[in-house]
């Protein structure tokens, strides 16, 4: 562990020898992204979850989806939740009681049905933008990281996501057509960005279902990377984004075990999509200690994304 963790330890305790609450001063606060369905949004928000978890990290996952896969997928029935991302929306102050943990260091606010009318009700609200947001507030100190798994719209749910993160994540297949949905998301990333949240940046893109070997996916991964390299210069959210490593290899155990409440790790600890997802959450862990040891040592000046190389102008500093 290194001077740059911000939070008490784990097993710290006060003088007394009453464990201490978790307390982070800093958290990665994630929203996995992409308006388009089946591409790996909570397969991937769901064993990235794990996998930061498993590394000791606490993780909290909300989901914001109303047809509640992330829910399914960690094995919780969403008609027996009583408090669920509606409520949180509804009465963001009470976000506390919406977390419960469901493996050890993984936290979940669990999605209902129900929520795809929380859009309808808060239509009218002033701040029903800011929901999210506010409930964030209430937990951030609790978590290391928080991911945000998005229904495969652009409604009030994902606003609400863009509202609140610092970062987005972009599941997607290396298909022709993908990339050039990117590019409309990434617009639509900017122009969300610029009315509720100017600081949101995209931190890149995670390769799902990928099939290395055929040279279609070669060539549309090395077009994505030319596209981030060739924005690197631009002050656009997705300056310094990049396409993760590893890409999530096409796997059927990661399509089997959503029908058993598992997590990858737990339903086959031992196949390629285990691997996958493990060197993912490495690598999420790895750029965002490096991210807080530079912020440490530049005395707090670094700017608290990824994304953005260490000499980027102090204004960018959240
Ligand atoms: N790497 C993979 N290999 C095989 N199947 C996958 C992989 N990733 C996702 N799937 C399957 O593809 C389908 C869509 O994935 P999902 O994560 O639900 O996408 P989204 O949340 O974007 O709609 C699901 O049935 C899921 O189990
Ligand atoms: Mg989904």
């Amino acid at each position: 562990m290194t001077g740059a963790r911000r939070h008490l330890d784990d097993r710290a305790v006060a003088g007394d020898g009453t464990p201490q609450p978790h307390k982070f001063v800093l958290t990665r606060v994630i929203a996995l992204m992409n308006q388009k369905g089946g591409v790996g949004k909570t397969t991937t928000t769901v064993n990235l979850a794990a996998g930061l978890a498993r590394r000791g990290r606490r993780t909290l996952l909300i989901d914001l989806d109303p047809q509640a896969h992330s829910t399914l997928h960690l094995g919780t029935n969403p008609d027996e939740v009583k408090v669920s991302a509606y409520d949180l929306l509804l009465e963001p102050e009470r976000a506390g009681e919406a977390a419960r943990e469901c493996r050890p260091n993984l936290w979940l606010v669990p999605s209902v049905t129900d929520l795809a009318a929380a859009e309808s009700e808060l239509a009218s609200a002033d701040d029903r933008q800011e929901r999210l947001t506010r409930a964030v507030a209430v937990l951030r100190s609790r978590f290391e990281f928080i991911l945000f798994d998005c229904p495969p719209s652009l409604g009030l749910l994902t606003l609400n996501a863009l509202a609140a993160a610092r970062e987005v994540i972009v599941p997607m297949q290396a298909h022709f057509l993908a990339l050039q949905g990117l590019g409309k998301l990434l617009e639509t990333v900017h122009l969300v960005g610029k009315g509720v949240n100017p600081r949101l940046r995209v931190s890149g893109v995670v390769l799902c279902m990928h099939e290395e070997t055929t040279k279609h996916a070669k060539e549309v991964v090395a077009d994505i990377a030319r596209f981030f390299e060739e924005s690197s210069k631009q002050d656009l959210p997705w300056r310094g984004a990049r396409v993760y490593k590893p890409p999530i290899r096409r796997n059927i155990k990661l399509a089997e075990c959503p029908s058993f409440g598992q997590t990858i790790f737990e339903y086959a600890p031992t196949c390629p999509g285990a691997a996958d997802y493990e060197r993912l959450a490495d690598a999420f862990i790895t750029e965002w200690d490096a991210l807080l040891a530079r912020r440490s040592a530049s005395g707090g000046d670094e700017p608290l994304a990824v994304t953005i190389p260490a000499n980027a102008p102090a204004g960018a500093v959240r």
